[in-house]
């Protein structure tokens, strides 16, 4: 399956800084990159040009439409954007114009997610149904749509504010039967799920007002502020979150969320404010800190 790593260690990190890898299959003749579209692209800027023109011929179904995209990439879009999609935990995940992209980091999230929900289903002895899982401030969904393919069974709903993210997030997610639904948090979700999610995913925006200007340009010009400006410290939407997560999680349920190291300590207070058990975890390999709230067993 073709790749797209990237470099992003941080939100403020452009999202397709690292070479894609499209592999030829095996046994059949790689025609090379077109050479004129590399050396457009490497006047654009693109580090990893060869790599880009042949993912780019690849996405194109003629030689107009090749143009198209390379002209689209030369203006700076994320390449994720142009050939509609990122590699994400194994999983060619659709990513439109205008929609967060996941960032390889996220992974981290997605394994120590799936860790925890297979300790916690243990502990309860043999699961009865599906592990419920929201993926709140959902993006594409990947985060879900991950979640979905890692996990046994799973239930899986996905939320956002953003009706272009959540178009997005019904595709990457109709496969694995998730819903998807529109609005502000926890607003749209169904008061059904209240007290039952197994594991409650939320990588909310947390770069602080002032510093989304200072984004490298692929994410400050292609991706939504919704999706990046996390308030004056960078937390705000996060305590939102934090706030209400305990009435939504079932006992033993955990909530995850991404931040920066700079944020860890201030949003792990705001997780023990709600009510969660906090705990940190972090990975050198993909530059990620993802906080844990844990709801406290009856
Ligand atoms: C950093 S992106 C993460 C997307 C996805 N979870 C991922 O990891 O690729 C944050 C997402 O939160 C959404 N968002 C921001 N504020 C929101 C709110 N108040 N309610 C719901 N979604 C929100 C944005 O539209 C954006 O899609």
């Amino acid at each position: 399956m073709p790749e797209i790593p990237s470099e992003s260690s941080s939100l403020s990190s452009t999202p397709s800084s690292a070479p894609p890898s499209s592999p030829s299959a095996p046994g059949s003749a790689s025609p090379g990159p077109p050479p004129g579209i590399v050396s457009r692209l490497r006047a654009a800027g693109c580090v990893f040009a060869e790599d880009e023109a042949l993912l780019l011929a690849r996405a194109a179904r003629t030689p107009a439409d090749l143009d198209a995209l390379v002209e689209r990439r030369v203006a700076g879009l994320p390449l994720e954007q142009v050939v509609g999609w990122a590699e994400f935990c194994g999983l060619r995940v659709a990513v439109e114009p205008g929609v967060f992209v996941p960032r390889r980091r996220t992974e981290f999230l997605v394994r120590e997610a799936v860790a925890l929900t297979r300790e916690a289903g243990a502990g309860r002895g043999p699961r009865t149904g599906p592990a419920v899982v929201v993926d709140l401030c959902c993006g594409s969904g990947a985060v879900g749509a991950a979640l979905a393919a890692s996990l046994d069974r799973a239930e899986v709903h996905a939320a956002d504010i953003d009706p272009t993210a959540v178009r997005c997030a019904r595709r990457n997610l109709a496969p694995a039967g998730g819903r998807v639904y529109e609005g502000d948090l926890f607003e749209p979700l169904p008061a059904g799920l209240r007290g039952r999610v197994d594991v409650l995913a939320a990588n909310v925006p947390y770069v602080p007002t002032g510093e989304v200007d200072l984004l490298p340009a692929e994410a400050r010009l292609h991706e939504p502020r919704v999706a990046l400006d996390g308030g004056e410290d960078g937390l705000a939407v996060l305590r939102r979150v934090t706030a209400a997560a305990t009435g939504w999680l079932v006992p033993g349920g955990s909530l995850l969320f991404e931040t920066s190291r700079r944020q860890a300590a201030q949003a792990v207070e705001a997780v023990a404010r709600g009510g969660l058990v906090p705990m940190l975890a972090g990975s050198e390999e993909l530059h990620a800190t993802v906080v844990i709230g844990t709801r406290p067993c009856l």
